[in-house]
């Protein structure tokens, strides 16, 4: 059967990686978080000295040829986890306090461009799931299905508030609120590449959605394309 690429772009917190995640599995295709890279970056400015009060944007773009990323399937969990400078920096890319400085990492023009084009090398061959933000617009325009999800500000923070405390991180749900409103306004408001819904994109707002059901619907979406193909 002929393989179709899939982009997921959308407000943070909307569950794009854990749909991606599902999607890519029952199709056996692969699946790329590029949130993860703009991560790594920015877990490499906080752990060298680069973000403060602010963020050293000349430091950080002095050693951003040469940081190295990627992605390695972790034989323990089956799942495929980002690695920076070959450290596996998985379980430390997601706390709040690389949440914090992330939007403004992924802003940088130089940055947006070495992962961009790490992106587009990674989603070359068909059958691939990506999510992020500028995916459907910028990545991979050609992908034959595209998803736009939001929710609630409310809904995704209560989510992600969770997430955390379960990882055992000490946040208040006002911090991870003001962090997830804070995160849409710079990444829609950003002059390279800013989140937007692209002309082609389906949208799904899951403020009252359980998984099984967005699946389900996302599926059916893909089925329909992968049929059309045969
Ligand atoms: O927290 P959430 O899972 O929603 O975000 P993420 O996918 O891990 O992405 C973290 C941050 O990276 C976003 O808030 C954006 O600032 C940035 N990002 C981006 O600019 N472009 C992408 N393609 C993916 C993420």
């Amino acid at each position: 059967m002929k393989k179709i690429s899939i982009a997921i772009d959308g407000h943070s917190s909307t569950g794009k990686s854990t749909l991606a995640r599902q999607l890519a599995k029952s199709l056996g295709y692969v699946y790329i978080d590029s949130g993860a890279m703009y991560r790594a970056v920015a877990l490499f400015a906080l752990e060298n000295g680069l973000i403060g009060e602010t963020l050293d944007e000349a430091g950080l773009l002095e050693h951003l040829q040469a940081l190295e990323l990627g992605f390695e399937v972790n034989p323990k969990t089956g799942r495929s986890e980002i690695h920076l400078n070959g450290e596996n920096v998985e379980q430390q890319i997601r706390s709040i306090a690389v949440s914090r400085f992330v939007s403004e990492v992924a802003a940088l023009p130089e940055v947006r461009e070495k992962l961009v084009k790490l992106q587009q090398e990674m989603g070359a061959e068909k059958g691939v799931v990506m999510d992020g933000r500028d995916i459907g617009t910028v990545v991979l325009p050609e992908a034959e299905l595209k998803l736009f999800m939001t929710a609630a500000p409310e809904k995704r923070a209560a989510r992600r508030y969770k997430e955390l405390l379960d990882r055992g991180e000490s946040v208040t749900y006002q911090e991870v609120l003001r962090n997830v409103r804070h995160r849409d306004y710079l990444d829609s408001n950003r002059e390279v590449s800013p989140l937007k819904q692209a002309a082609d994109a389906i949208r799904l707002d899951n403020s009252d959605m359980g998984l099984k059901e967005q699946y389900e619907r996302v599926r059916s979406f893909a089925d329909r394309i992968l049929n059309a193909k045969k």
